[in-house]
């Protein structure tokens, strides 16, 4: 089947996928008539030519990952052929970019469906939290079909606002509580971040953000913006360098500052989870100016959130 993957109001290029595959397929590129809109990493490596397997694999790392809690019952439960058709079903939309694919030939505008301007149903977050047991009849169009991440999470509007809602997970659920005291505490060293609050519902703790995203803004991760690590060195201190080369090349300016403010607070914080997933920048979705780095968010994984009470102790810090 073809989809027509569009920015905003802009047709990008025209994919032919194949279904019912446990893994997105892309079979043919029917036309690109903007590469420069195209999402990041997804070319021939020093080519205008899309790459297949980048961008199935770009579509892919879009879906709810397939090891995300709950995500199996859904997906049997509904009979559906692989995770991906909840995707292609919300058309691919999200809270973090303006990226979204219609079925080639439709009218579906993107003023009448993007969920910042537009509502979303809350059945698919409340199945993945686990908050409903009959799910037929149910509509899963809605931004949690393309989030990302393997805690427990959802969307939901709260004062027109969008906020993405996380738990933790087993054996101490400690990472919503902590997201909150990294929040307080990088606010305390003047270090800009996104802010998470703390809620609890029905005895657990979710952590609340406010997406730092708008209709005319772009998400990129770190991730995309190092060209999914092509000729990306193992070594580490090789490998930040050449992602700050990557950042200049593309004028995102202020990375090494930027950098410097998260190793700083990872390093207070003692947070293990500083992947190329959990940083990036912003870009203008308009003009597709580079804004700066997004704030720092992603920070549940710190304060020995995986350690029992007693083994935290300055002689055993170390070992954690
Ligand atoms: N406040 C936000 N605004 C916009 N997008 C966000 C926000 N928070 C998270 N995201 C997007 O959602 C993705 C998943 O969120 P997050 O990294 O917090 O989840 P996670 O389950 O803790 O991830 P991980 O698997 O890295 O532990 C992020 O990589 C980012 O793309
Ligand atoms: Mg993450």
């Amino acid at each position: 089947m073809e989809y027509e993957l569009n920015h905003r109001e802009i047709p990008v290029a025209v994919l032919e996928l194949a279904s019912g595959l446990g893994k997105t397929i892309v079979k043919n590129i029917v036309s690109a008539p903007n590469i420069e809109r195209l999402p990041l990493g997804v070319l021939t490596h020093g080519s205008s030519e899309i790459d297949p397997i980048r961008i199935g694999n770009w579509i892919d790392e879009r879906s709810i990952p397939k090891e995300r809690s709950g995500l199996e019952r859904i997906i049997e439960r509904l009979g559906l052929p692989y995770p991906n058709q909840l995707l292609l079903d919300s058309l691919s939309l999200s809270l973090y970019d303006q990226y979204w694919m219609r079925p080639a030939g439709s009218e579906i505008a993107w003023r009448d469906v993007n969920f910042f301007q537009n509502e979303f149903s809350s059945d698919l977050g409340d199945a993945l939290l686990g908050d409903v047991e009959d799910i037929e009849g149910r509509t899963f169009v809605s931004p949690d079909a393309s989030s990302s991440g393997f805690l427990p999470k959802r969307w939901i509007i709260r004062d027109g606002k969008r906020i993405l809602m996380k738990g933790g997970k087993f054996p101490y659920f400690q990472e919503p509580q902590n997201e909150r005291v990294a929040s307080r505490v990088m606010k305390l060293l003047g270090i800009e971040r996104a802010r998470y609050d703390l809620e609890f519902i029905r005895g657990k703790a979710y952590s609340l953000c406010e997406t730092f995203v708008d209709s005319e803004t772009d998400f990129v991760s770190a991730y995309y913006i190092a060209d999914m690590f092509h000729n990306m060195p193992f070594d580490g201190s090789k490998a930040f360098d050449l992602f700050l080369g990557r950042c200049e090349e593309k004028g995102i300016r202020g990375a090494r500052e930027a950098m410097d403010r998260i190793f700083v607070s990872d390093f207070i914080l003692f947070n293990t989870d500083r992947h190329f997933n959990n940083f990036g920048a912003i870009r203008d979705a308009v003009t597709l100016e580079w804004k700066g780095f997004s704030p720092i968010f992603d920070t549940g994984n710190c304060l020995w959130n995986e350690h029992a009470t007693e083994i935290i102790r300055t002689d055993t810090i170390g070992d954690a």
